[in-house]
């Protein structure tokens, strides 16, 4: 059996109604900026319970087009270690400086007392993000921290697309929401990103940087824009996503209740606690190993044994990537509970898909080969 860490999902019902509406699409010769696209917005920012919803090319264009809007030029944005590079590297484009921050170590998000340390006279905002789809349980102390400090709060929601906490959307909590559809996402577009947020200044200058930095039309540019559009075959698919979103998401949490059962009480791996009041979107599922286990071993064992793809969240974060030590001379040991935490951490298979069969090959195979993949001189 092989299973992959992750894969998209299509019923045959949605691929049936995706390539009517593209055929429609190529017919018309309208493949920018046309009905598809503003039904998915609409849909979305409906589905989000926010004013605006705008559709981009990637979440790294929706992350540097808000940061723009902020104009962080030369100043300070705090950013987890503990996320995907493109989150960070987003407040360079932009013009700003990434402030790295260490994490929760219940959460793996954004530690709030830690933040509290990095802000200066310099810092302007701070992204939070919804790891591997828990909405930062943390997110409305950080809220607070950002009016307490005049700072503005991005969601980077790149991996949790419907999760709730406290009954409140991903995306709706902070000034914008920054979307991913990045094949291996909750939902995808192939790729494409959204911003949400309830500021319509924000949503219109969004609107014109994403393309070219239009005004009126693109004889008169206003901005400082680029080509970071969503085309509307990228809209079709979104917007079937979004339809099969509530689906994916019940079928993601079945097979994680179904993971936290197996290894409620396992010697040689933990699950991370949900708090009530939050719906994860488990775009992954986390287990933290026990010291004892040889991470590297396991990870190769499951797959050549199993034909099983264990992933990470992050591993290495932010700070021990060559180019990010290159540049700011970041070391192992800055960021200490990162450091520590991250190197134990892996991702069980998860994808809407995945069979009752398959769900129970992983933990079997898991449950046999973690006590055979014990360091040789474990440090418990
Ligand atoms: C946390 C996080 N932020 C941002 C991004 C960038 O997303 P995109 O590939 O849509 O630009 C990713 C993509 O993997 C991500 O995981």
């Amino acid at each position: 059996m092989e299973i992959p860490s992750t894969k998209p999902f299509f019923s045959d019902e949605s691929i049936k109604a995706i390539s009517g509406e593209i055929e429609q699409v190529l017919k018309s010769g309208n493949l920018i900026l046309g009905p598809y696209t503003s039904r998915f917005e609409a849909s979305f920012k409906e589905y989000c319970g926010v004013k605006r919803a705008v559709g981009v090319s990637s979440c790294t264009a929706a992350l540097e087009i808000v940061l723009r809007y902020f104009d962080v030029t030369d100043s300070d944005v705090v950013v987890p270690t503990n996320t995907f590079i493109a989150t960070s590297n987003a407040v360079l484009y932009a013009g700003g400086h990434p402030v790295l921050a260490d994490i929760n170590p219940d959460t793996l998000c954004l530690d709030p007392k830690d933040l509290q340390q990095r802000i200066t006279p310099q810092t302007k905002g701070v992204i939070v993000v919804h790891l591997a789809g828990l909405p930062c349980p943390d997110v409305n102390e950080i809220h607070s921290i950002c009016r307490e400090n005049g700072l503005f709060l991005i969601e980077d929601v790149a991996h949790a697309h419907g999760g709730t906490i406290g009954g409140r959307k991903t995306g709706s909590i902070g000034d914008a929401g920054c979307f991913s559809f990045y094949p291996t996402k909750v939902m995808t577009t192939c790729t494409g990103g959204m911003i949400t947020t309830n500021d319509d200044k924000l949503a219109n200058y969004a609107v014109s940087l994403r393309h070219h930095g239009v005004g009126s039309g693109l004889t008169q540019i206003v901005n400082l824009g680029n080509d970071w559009l969503m085309n509307e075959v990228d809209a079709v698919l979104g917007f079937h996503q979004l339809a099969a979103l509530e689906n994916n998401l019940r079928q993601r949490n079945d097979i994680a209740s179904q993971y936290s059962t197996a290894f409620e009480d396992c010697e040689w791996a933990s699950t991370f606690r949900v708090p009530a009041d939050i719906r994860h979107s488990y775009y992954k599922y986390p287990v933290l190993l026990s010291p004892a286990i040889d991470r590297q071993q396991l990870n190769q064992r499951m797959k050549k044994e199993r034909g099983i793809a264990l992933g990470s969240v992050y591993d290495p974060p932010c700070h021990l990537q060559p180019v990010y030590q290159r540049i700011f001379g970041y070391r192992d040991g800055m960021f200490p509970v990162a450091d520590n935490i991250l190197k134990r951490v892996c991702c069980l298979p998860m994808y809407p898909q995945m069979t009752a069969t398959e769900v129970k090959y992983v933990v079997d195979s898991l449950s046999t080969l973690l006590p055979a993949c014990k360091k040789e001189t474990a440090i418990v």
